[in-house]
């Protein structure tokens, strides 16, 4: 795993927009794994950016949402699937019918569920994967007690996340869905690049358990220690509670330039 400490989110917004323009640039066709939330927003709006003034094309690009909303009308504009199309795959040139989602509507959605992995499969796997991470450690909607090797499948939504995501429902608890269908974090872990974000200290618990912490299911984002490929990008205040930060900045700051992140 590595650990890199930027001074605001911007610059890690940067960073990793950097990151993903590489990667692009590297392999056109890439597959990239897109969040949602609040987290990588401004990683959307610096490759927005770099769309916009480099001529970065996702042309060619793939993109697989983490995981949606059950039970909300179809294009509710909290739906994730809105979300996606609103806050990145619109804003740029993504081919029609290139950016996928769990299906939250489907009438069946076991099957769903086993479509959306095989569509990840079909597509090659996914190359960089995004992702945020919830207070109560969850990566995807996969809370606390996630099976590890989990695939795409339905999870129930603790208290915790239905408060914390309710700022974008008014506010209102009793419209969050308390039901959600959600990549595994085994489907997580088959992406060859994992790339976890996270600002601010109200996320600085969930960091110090994720890189630090004992791998535990009750800490879903620990599963990271188990990929080869895994980057931590955090403000100085998600990083305050590390026991080690100086190092994790010694490293980075030291690391050869031909390594990239
Ligand atoms: C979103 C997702 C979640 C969020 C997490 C953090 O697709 O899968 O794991 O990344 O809930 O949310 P924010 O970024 O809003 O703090």
């Amino acid at each position: 795993m590595e650990v890199v400490v930027v001074p605001t989110k911007k610059d890690g917004s940067e960073l990793v927009g950097g990151a993903i323009a590489e990667l692009l640039t590297r392999n056109p066709e890439a597959v990239l794994g897109l969040a949602t939330g609040s987290t990588p927003l401004g990683v959307y709006d610096d490759l927005v950016r770099r769309h916009n003034d480099d001529g970065l094309s996702f042309a060619q690009a793939k993109g697989f949402a983490l995981d949606e909303y059950l039970g909300l009308p179809a294009g509710h504009p909290e739906s994730y699937r809105a979300v996606i199309q609103r806050e990145i795959a619109d804003r740029v040139d993504f081919a029609a019918g290139s950016v996928h989602g769990p299906d939250g509507w489907a009438a069946d959605i076991a099957a769903a569920c086993t479509d959306y992995e095989e569509a990840i499969d079909a597509a090659g796997g996914i190359d960089l994967q995004i992702l945020g991470v919830g207070t109560d450690g969850h990566i995807g909607f996969n809370e606390p007690i996630s099976s590890l090797a989990s695939l795409t499948r339905i999870k129930t939504l603790t208290e915790q996340t239905r408060e914390d995501n309710a700022r974008f429902f008014d506010d209102d608890l009793a419209q969050v869905p308390t039901h959600v269908l959600t990549q595994g974090v085994g489907t997580i872990l088959r992406a060859r690049h994992l790339v976890l974000l996270a600002w601010g200290e109200n996320k600085a618990e969930a960091i110090q358990a994720t890189v630090e912490g004992p791998v535990t299911s009750m800490v879903p984002s620990t599963a990271l220690q188990l990929h080869p490929h895994a980057t931590v990008v955090v403000d100085e205040a998600a990083a305050s509670l590390l026991g080690d930060r100086e190092h994790y900045k010694w490293t980075y700051a030291n690391k050869p330039a031909w390594q990239g992140v």
